[in-house]
């Protein structure tokens, strides 16, 4: 299979793929277009009983489900956004809500979250089995993470699919995956080593599971 031009996360990002402001950037917390809907989890009910709930949204856009839970969580909830444009309809956030504008691929969090998330966020970022492994040493000891992945999208180095390592390898060091809806999770925070290398990112993949155009991620065995 011919291997196409690979990008750096920095190209990546300046791409077409990426700097696409059709993308469903509006989705709430509950509701037809919403992060329970789409990743099949009661959030709120995860950070209930916690008196200081910690939740880092990765991908973030709009921010619209942090906003949401803000206003149901204690004053002492800390919630984080982070997204490569940030919200294009700026409003003032409340105040448990830091919105940071920076790519997830190079930015490090100052402290552990009860859930991180990241909704169909994964299909634009170049090193997503690098970014699932940073994320894991971000959870709490009891944390939950959940964010939709497309094993289809992970490439060998020749451009053959390895959809099935790169899933064996996440579900050896604890992820559970749905194919049915794509969707990841991962329980309680650790520190994970995968067995692949990142080599860049081909954002000519075309449509993924979703219709929308995606990236796939290129990577050899380490
Ligand atoms: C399909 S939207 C989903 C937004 C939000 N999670 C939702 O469901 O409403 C994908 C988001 O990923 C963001 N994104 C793409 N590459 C990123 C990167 N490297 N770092 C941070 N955010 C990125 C885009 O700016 C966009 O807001």
């Amino acid at each position: 299979m011919p291997k196409p031009p690979l990008l750096s996360s920095p190209e990546l990002e300046r791409s077409s793929v990426v700097a696409n402001n059709t993308m469903n950037r509006e989705r709430g917390l509950t509701g037809v277009n919403s992060y329970a809907r789409e990743l099949g989890v009661d959030l709120l009910a995860h950070l209930a009983h916690r008196p200081a709930p910690s939740w880092l949204d990765l991908c973030s856009g709009e921010g619209r489900a942090l906003r949401e839970a803000a206003s149901a969580l204690p004053a002492e909830a800390v919630l984080t956004a982070v997204d490569l444009v940030g919200p294009l309809a700026p409003r003032s956030a409340p105040p448990a809500l830091e919105e940071i504008v920076a790519s997830v691929s190079s930015w490090t969090p100052p402290r552990t979250y009860d859930l991180i998330t990241c909704v169909h966020g994964l299909h634009y970022i170049g090193d997503q089995l690098g970014l699932l492994t940073r994320a894991a040493s971000w959870l709490t000891e009891d944390g939950l993470l959940a964010a939709h992945f497309d094993p289809e999208s992970v490439r060998h180095a020749d451009g053959s699919p390895a959809a099935r390592p790169a899933l064996s390898a996440l579900r050896a060091a604890g992820y559970s995956y749905s194919p049915r809806h794509h969707r990841l999770t991962l329980r309680g925070g650790r520190p994970v080593q995968l067995p692949f290398h990142y080599l860049g990112a081909d954002p000519t993949a075309g449509p993924n599971y979703t219709g929308q155009p995606a990236i796939a991620s290129y990577y050899t065995a380490s």
